[in-house]
């Protein structure tokens, strides 16, 4: 295998550290460039297994700072990008938009730029990954899956945002020339994620006996896949995907929010050893998310014909290894819900 140097962004976040983690072990002959401003979504206890690792660096630095970013590949020279840094919340898109705008969009145009500037010469072996969400497909009524033909039609400042990045990234593939790959996967779940996203943070309420709040009719759709299929796809497409394609990822594996709430009161009473039917109380029924997306379903069938790729989890198989991590891991946990989430929950939730 060649070596390369390969930065990641965003490698401190839920996603990232996975795929970090997946590549510093997988690719000795790599260099991994973790780039991340940890901002309160990203932590560097995600990665404490792995940083020590001769093929590892990271670098704290801010995407949207173009001028450090310029100095910092001037310095590095990476080869690759795999770029997931982003204000990824839907609900934290509703109350700040613009700093959604100045990450998603500004921060990646800056990575695009500092990219082509370096490569523009000759491309020929660099590759800019864009990691990005089926939400930019906007919502599905009861039928019908996104492909990757799918109109984009983002209903969120989080989605809209992610649009314009992709968007962008496909203009530089036109415009310069510069090698993009861009995929666009489904609600990920899983170990290390932070406890503001519907499963990680029904869990810890469940633990705490706090309310769960359910936001309207609790009907609402996601296509869970477990984070570990994700990064797995996103190392298969890097390594093997054209130049220009673009590729959903998903599981077909569609659950409304209520019936995954319930799934993991019922594995949560289990494990804590009480009564059968005991968190289920905890539902609470509040407003509404404004735009809220009703149903999202990928359809992955291009990356498994083209790629080979499947996902290996099954979802319940999935949720008990999340659960059982998430109780092994409560300092982790009240580490982080110790400080600035204690704010963003009672400002969110009003409580
Ligand atoms: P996350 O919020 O857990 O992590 C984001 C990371 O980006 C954090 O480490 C944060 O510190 C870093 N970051 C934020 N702003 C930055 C900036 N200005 N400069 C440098 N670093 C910055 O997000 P995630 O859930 O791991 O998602 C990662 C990527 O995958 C995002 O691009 C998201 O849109 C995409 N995605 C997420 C999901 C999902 O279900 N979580 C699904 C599909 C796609
Ligand atoms: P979330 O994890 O925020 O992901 P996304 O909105 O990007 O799909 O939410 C998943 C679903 O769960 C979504 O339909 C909103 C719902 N939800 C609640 O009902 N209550 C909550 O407290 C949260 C965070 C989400």
């Amino acid at each position: 295998m060649p070596s390369k140097s390969i930065l990641i962004t965003g490698g401190a976040g839920f996603i990232g550290s996975h795929l970090v983690r997946l590549f510093i072990k997988s690719y000795p002959d790599y260099h991994i460039y973790n780039l991340d401003a940890l901002t309160y979504a990203g932590n560097l206890e995600n990665l404490r297994d792995v940083e020590k690792a001769p093929n590892y660096t990271f670098i704290k630095a801010d995407i949207t700072n173009q001028h450090h970013l310029e100095e910092l590949f001037q310095k590095f020279k990476f080869e690759n990008i795999i770029h997931l840094a982003a204000e990824s919340h839907v609900d934290r898109s509703i109350t700040d938009p613009l700093a959604f705008v100045k990450t998603n969009i500004v921060g990646t145009l800056n990575l695009l730029n500092s990219f082509r500037d370096l490569w523009r010469s000759d491309f020929e072996g660099h590759l800019f990954y864009h990691i990005s969400t089926d939400e930019v497909y906007g919502s599905l009524g009861e039928e019908g899956l996104f492909t990757e033909t799918t109109p984009y039609s983002p209903n969120s400042p989080y989605s809209a945002s992610k649009a314009s990045s992709d968007h962008f990234v496909r203009a530089y593939g036109e415009t310069y020339d510069l090698p993009y790959i861009i995929s666009n996967c489904s609600n990920n779940y899983g170990p290390f994620q932070f406890p503001e996203k519907l499963i990680p943070l029904m869990i810890n309420n469940i633990i705490e006996e706090k309310k769960l709040p359910v936001y309207g009719d609790g009907k609402y759709t996601r296509d869970w896949l477990y984070v570990e299929d994700h990064v797995k796809a996103i190392d298969m497409i890097f390594h093997n995907a054209k130049p220009g394609e673009t590729y959903n990822i998903g599981g077909l594996n569609e659950w409304k929010n209520l019936e995954v709430i319930r799934l993991l009161c019922q594995i949560l009473d289990r494990k804590l050893n009480r009564e059968a039917g005991t968190s289920e109380k905890l539902i609470n029924f509040i407003k509404d998310r404004p735009g809220h997306d009703r149903r999202y379903a990928i359809d992955s069938a291009k990356l498994k014909l083209e790629i080979g790729w499947s996902p290996a989890h099954d979802f319940k198989e999935g949720l008990e290894i999340t659960v059982q991590w998430y109780l092994d891991n409560q300092k982790w946990l009240k580490h982080i819900i110790s400080g600035d989430y204690r704010k963003y929950y009672k400002s969110q939730y009003s409580e």
